[in-house]
């Protein structure tokens, strides 16, 4: 399918209204390959997949925005304890978790209810409460913007906290087909994580579908539903820092919460930042900071790209102010200062 001059409202889950110039949404991967070789592809291009990762600064796209509809989750691998499944980028990540629980496949369901696709699981290596996708990808395949495929076994992948090497400058040519997961048939739980395990004391039985139901009910009571407030989850990273810049923040913060990075470096969390600066369920305009987590910014109705940046400055600079710190968008920004 090729659109022209095609709104991109339903394609981010910002809810921001942007056109895009040219909008090409594919089925197989043989499709993708015959279009990108019969047409040579001028920048700028940009390839989406659920859209809740991104912020369209500007109301235009002038370039090819491209979206992948490929489905599919087959099992190309099976032993007595492991299966790995090949799922097509399209496919809604959450489906795909949904899916392992009722096949009995262990590993993602800490990571349910993260909106998106599975293409998008594989650049942005989602993660949540002491899961990451990496910890399940084996294989990215992948086309690029000449119709060429290459696969990516994941060591090659460059994986790290919500980073791969698809999300580098030089790789952006490259759109996702299939991620493979490899995932544990035998029982198998990560509960270490925040208050995972305080949640599951509400059900009566530890088991795959309840995990994923505490999963479920946590994020609900912390994050925005983007139906009813756009937004694009957490909209900062979380500053990893040396133990000695830590230790200076904490004689001044001794309550604040971390989490350690190896040996020597800890995570910070942005949200409780945020927060201690009062940023927390207060506005600019029509963007908001969520009033139940402050790591996500929300469009309070009718926002631009741009109202979100403002915000999004304005926290920087107090977290800069007060901590010393530069936080770093998660969220992808499309447009003027952006890509
Ligand atoms: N906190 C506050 N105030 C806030 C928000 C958080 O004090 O407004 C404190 C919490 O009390 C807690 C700590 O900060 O002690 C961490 O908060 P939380 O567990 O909610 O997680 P997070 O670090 O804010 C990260 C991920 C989330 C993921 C959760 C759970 C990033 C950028 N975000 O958030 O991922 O769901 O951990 O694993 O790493 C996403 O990427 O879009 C996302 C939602």
């Amino acid at each position: 399918m090729i659109r022209e001059n095609y709104s991109l409202l339903t394609y981010n889950t910002f809810g921001i209204e942007a056109t895009a110039c040219r909008f090409v949404e594919y089925h197989s991967e043989n499709e993708l390959i015959a279009f990108l070789q019969g047409d040579t592809i001028a920048a700028p291009y940009l390839h989406i997949g659920g859209g809740s990762n991104l912020l369209f600064l500007e109301k235009f796209y002038p370039g090819t925005v491209f979206h992948s509809c490929i489905k599919g989750i087959e099992i190309v691998e099976e032993t007595g304890s492991e299966v790995y499944v090949r799922v097509g980028a399209g496919v809604t990540w959450d489906d795909f978790v949904a899916y392992s629980v009722s096949q009995r496949w262990y590993g993602a369901e800490n990571l349910s209810h993260i909106p998106g696709e599975v293409g998008a699981s594989a650049i942005q290596n989602i993660g949540a409460y002491g899961v990451e996708a990496k910890d399940l990808i084996t294989k990215v395949e992948t086309v690029n913007i000449r119709g060429e495929k290459i696969v990516f076994l994941v060591d090659e992948c460059g994986y790290g906290y919500r980073n791969s090497i698809f999300k580098g400058e030089e790789r952006k040519d490259l759109f996702v087909t299939y991620v493979t997961y490899r995932l544990n048939k035998q029982e198998h739980y990560t509960l270490e994580y925040g208050n995972i395990r305080k949640q599951l004391d509400r059900y009566l039985e530890l088991t795959l579908e309840n995990v994923r139901k505490a999963v479920i009910a946590i994020r609900e009571s912390k994050l925005p539903d983007p139906k009813q407030w756009g937004n694009g989850g957490s909209f900062f990273m979380n500053p990893v820092v040396s133990r000695e810049r830590f230790q200076e923040i904490c004689a001044r913060y001794p309550d604040m919460p971390f989490y350690e990075v190896g040996e020597e470096k800890i995570k910070i969390p942005a949200g409780w930042m945020i927060e201690q600066c009062g940023w927390k369920g207060k506005s600019l305009g029509a963007a908001g900071v969520y009033e139940k987590q402050a790591l996500v910014l929300v469009n309070l109705g009718g926002a631009t790209g741009e109202d979100i940046l403002r915000l999004s400055d304005a926290i920087r600079a107090s977290i800069q102010q007060e901590f010393g710190l530069d936080l770093h968008p998660e969220v992808c920004m499309i447009g003027l200062a952006g890509k």
